[in-house]
């Protein structure tokens, strides 16, 4: 299958066998992470592959391959880490692979202290990849998800690919508002006092727009308006045209 169609496939595995990936395939992997399109050009961005020995975390799985992954707090750094690595695990279901996104977990050292990349940033976020056993979604109907009329001030089957993106705990917190050709992207403020919701519900919104991304590659067009409309208890993400 190919990235378009995993969006209709995908689910998050949580159990995983102990085969290692050859040295090939990780090459490839990395490879993609590098070329994959980025929100934010600007931002920092950086990332590791890990074994489970160097993962603290309360979960009782553990997958063979873990990417670690580094950024900045800031909202356009969190959403770019989402908009980036949706594409690989777009890509990793696409070649036969589990994957999972960890908010849960943390990387530390054999003296238990967490690290950090060589510029000094910290690890955000973590996707366990591996070969399972388990089966991806046959279909769309699958997917627990809010509807297309509550994701958005009007329902927009073009919208159908981000209303099944994946985010933490399932909590879905993107909001698509129109004007003409342009849609408006907001993030739900809920979680914002409590850090690390907060920023995982910035790299949700990166996600989804990373499947709008992926349904729409050539004609995806994202910018920032000066004054979009205010939508209340919603933070204004960005704009984009398809
Ligand atoms: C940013 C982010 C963090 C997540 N963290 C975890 C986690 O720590 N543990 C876990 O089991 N699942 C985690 N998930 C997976 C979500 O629970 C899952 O995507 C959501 O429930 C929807 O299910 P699906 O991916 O199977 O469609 C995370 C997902 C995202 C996007």
């Amino acid at each position: 299958m190919n990235l378009k169609d995993m969006i209709y496939h995908r689910k998050s595995f949580r159990s995983y066998t102990d085969e290692q990936l050859d040295v090939n395939t990780l090459r490839k992997i990395e490879d993609f992470i590098k070329n994959a399109k980025r929100l934010y050009p600007g931002e920092k961005l950086s990332w590791d592959i890990i074994g489970p020995e160097k993962i603290k975390c309360i979960l009782p799985w553990r997958a063979p391959h873990n990417i670690a992954i580094y950024a900045e707090r800031s909202t356009e750094a969190l959403v770019n880490l989402g908009f980036v690595f949706q594409q690989v695990d777009l890509y990793l279901q696409s070649i036969g692979l589990g994957t999972c996104w960890l908010g849960m977990g943390k990387i530390a050292d054999e003296a238990g202290e967490e690290f950090t990349d060589h510029s000094g940033m910290k690890c955000v976020m973590m996707i366990a990849f591996g070969k399972s056993e388990e089966n991806l979604r046959s279909n769309a109907g699958e997917f627990k998800r809010k509807t297309l009329e509550e994701i958005a001030d009007r329902a927009d089957e073009k919208l159908e690919c981000a209303r099944l993106a994946p985010s933490a705990v399932n909590s879905q917190p993107w909001y698509f508002v129109h004007s003409g050709n342009t849609i408006h992207t907001y993030c739900m403020d809920r979680f914002f006092r409590k850090q690390f919701l907060g920023d995982m519900n910035k790299m949700d919104v990166g996600i989804s727009l990373a499947h709008i991304y992926i349904e729409n590659e050539d004609r995806f067009r994202y910018f920032t308006v000066e004054n979009p409309p205010a939508e209340k208890g919603y933070l204004y993400i960005g704009s984009f045209e398809i």
